[in-house]
């Protein structure tokens, strides 16, 4: 089912449980932009309980009309066991939680996480059924030397190896550069971003058929409000994913806001 532009941030570690229940009521109360958007919002796991409580006590609720899908930043592949400081499928799916985010720039680079490792996470999500957005992206070092393209191949061809065509539809893609991302990030220009995101499609169509073809790919990386519309109109983009700049309601809307202003708008901004 398309559900239009997806949307949405992830607080990495920030923000506690009220205040992302602060966050998540007045999101909730904004009117909805009128073309079809599907925002998310992608707590810390200690906040998970007070996002869904929020969301289940606005009036959209977790099902209505621009209900908003809460992510968890990370889990473990095992549904239990001996496994201390982590998190299951089973118990993000207890609290209500939709999504799960896999693979993130900062799990592989600052915790270890390998394509190998990240593979059997997505498989367990999916079997859950989560909805998973996994992240892929190169490094400055691996865009230095031009292997940009076989690193993100890499990276997708891994992560999807053996998954059923049947679960694409709760599969979305982040193409982020890491070279991107946080306070020292170079924002990509659509330049950088049109081809990878073609190579992208080519991999989910030729991996999981015609079910490829509706999976949502994602930017990510210094969006704000000045660049974003410039990422929302590239072919092959079908949602942004924020850091920083949507970390307030205001920012998160104005973020937004730029995305969708005008689909015909030329890329103007690329900082
Ligand atoms: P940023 O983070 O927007 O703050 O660069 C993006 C991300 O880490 O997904």
């Amino acid at each position: 089912m398309n559900r239009g532009f997806l949307f949405g941030t992830n607080f990495k570690m920030n923000q506690t449980p009220a205040e992302t229940a602060l966050f998540l009521t007045d999101l909730a109360g904004l009117p909805l932009p009128r073309r079809p958007v599907q925002r998310f919002v992608i707590p810390p796991f200690t906040s998970l309980p007070a996002a869904a409580e929020a969301r289940a006590a606005s009036p959209g609720g977790a099902n209505g009309a621009g209900s908003i899908w809460i992510g968890a930043q990370n889990m473990h592949e095992a549904a239990a066991g001996a496994f201390t400081g982590e998190i299951s499928a089973p118990m993000l799916t207890a609290l209500g939680v939709d999504l799960v985010l896999l693979g993130h720039a900062e799990r592989r680079t600052l915790f270890g996480e390998t394509d190998l490792t990240i593979q059997p996470k997505v498989a367990a999500a999916l079997a859950a059924d989560l909805r998973v957005l996994l992240c892929v992206g190169e490094s400055a070092e691996e865009k230095r030397i031009e292997i940009g393209p076989e690193t993100v191949a890499r990276q997708l061809k891994i992560a999807l190896h053996g998954l059923d065509p049947a679960a694409a539809d709760r599969l979305q893609i982040a193409y982020e550069p890491v070279w991107s991302i946080g306070a020292d990030g170079i924002p990509a220009g659509p330049d950088d971003i049109a081809p990878i995101a073609a190579l992208i499609r080519d991999l989910l169509v030729d991996r999981l058929g015609a079910a490829g073809r509706a999976v949502p790919i994602l930017y990510g990386g210094s969006v704000s409000p000045q660049n974003a519309a410039s990422f929302a109109n590239i072919a092959e983009i079908g949602g942004l994913f924020v850091g920083r700049a949507a970390w307030t309601v205001a920012g998160f809307n104005a973020v937004l806001a730029a995305a969708l202003a005008d689909d015909r708008q030329a890329p103007s901004a690329r900082g």
